[in-house]
């Protein structure tokens, strides 16, 4: 197995390894690789729904996901992330991604990690270049960057999540709405701890974010969007040029990710297969 660091602050690729029969010593690298650069590719992969789910329960528990009409009809575990359409009706869920954010922040035990398997990869005809770029950007290193009175700022504040917050009002995010509010607002710390590094990270997002608790709203929201843009400054980022067959994992406390929707359907098609690892209580 061979793992190569990207340049970033984050990020490896990681090839000659066959998740279908992944070993326990190639685990414990490529789990000690995930922990500590927070987003991986693990390249030319030809897995089964069973094998992709098997391999991302070796990090934790794997459920159903709650938007029950995008999921895999056998595997209630995979959500389609596509803009593929049948019949007139999206297969899967298509703008995933159109603002920074982390997954289910909106969660009280938000995910440890996604996995994002591609199947189909659109592609530019006249460049031959991949579509649909993925970013991810550094929570740990942004909190790192703060001045120490910031630090001290933030350090007992905990942020309102709502996944049907602010983002519902700027565009996206709301054809599952009624599915979206029914899960209730959660508070997570504003400077959450790793669980497994033990590294501050900012977990704050524009999207998912509403308040602070115990704070005026316009200092709150000034201090969220403060924070937020922070967290995705251009120096702490890694983009991703997907492969078919890159299985990408991301680590939802360490980092926050942006898709792109630079191709079109019914030029381009794009199929994922993403499936949750289960989180703990924040601290
Ligand atoms: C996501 O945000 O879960 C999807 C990212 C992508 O499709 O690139």
């Amino acid at each position: 197995m061979k793992i190569t660091h990207t340049p970033s602050v984050i990020g490896a690729h990681i090839t000659e390894v066959d998740l279908a029969r992944v070993t326990d010593a190639e685990f414990a690298h490529i789990e000690s690789t995930f922990n500590e650069r927070s987003v991986i590719c693990i390249r030319q992969q030809n897995i089964s729904e069973q094998q992709l789910i098997a391999f991302a329960r070796r990090f934790g528990s794997v459920e159903p996901h709650f938007l029950k009409h995008y999921t895999h009809p056998s595997h209630a575990e995979i959500l389609y992330i596509s803009n593929i359409k049948e019949n007139g009706k999206d297969i899967g869920h298509a703008d995933a991604g159109s603002v920074w954010h982390t997954d289910m922040s909106y969660t009280d035990k938000p995910p440890r990690a996604t996995l994002l398997y591609a199947l189909e990869v659109p592609m530019d005809t006249v460049s031959g270049k991949a579509l649909g770029d993925t970013r991810f950007s550094s929570a740990a290193a942004a909190y790192d960057s703060l001045p120490a009175d910031m630090k001290q700022r933030i350090a007992n504040l905990r942020a309102i999540h709502q996944v049907a917050g602010r983002r519902a009002k700027t565009g996206t995010g709301q054809q599952d709405q009624a599915l979206r509010l029914s899960q209730p607002a959660v508070v997570h710390p504003v400077a959450r701890t790793h669980p497994f590094t033990g590294r501050k990270c900012l977990y704050v997002s524009k999207g998912e974010c509403e308040g602070i608790e115990g704070m005026a709203q316009d200092e709150a929201l000034a201090l969220i969007d403060e924070l937020a843009d922070r967290t995705v400054e251009e120096r702490f980022r890694y983009t991703h040029h997907w492969q078919v067959r890159d299985l990408l994992m991301w680590d939802n406390c360490a980092l926050q990710h942006l898709a792109s929707f630079d191709y079109k359907w019914p030029q381009h098609r794009r199929l994922m297969h993403r499936v949750t690892v289960g989180g703990s209580a924040t601290i």
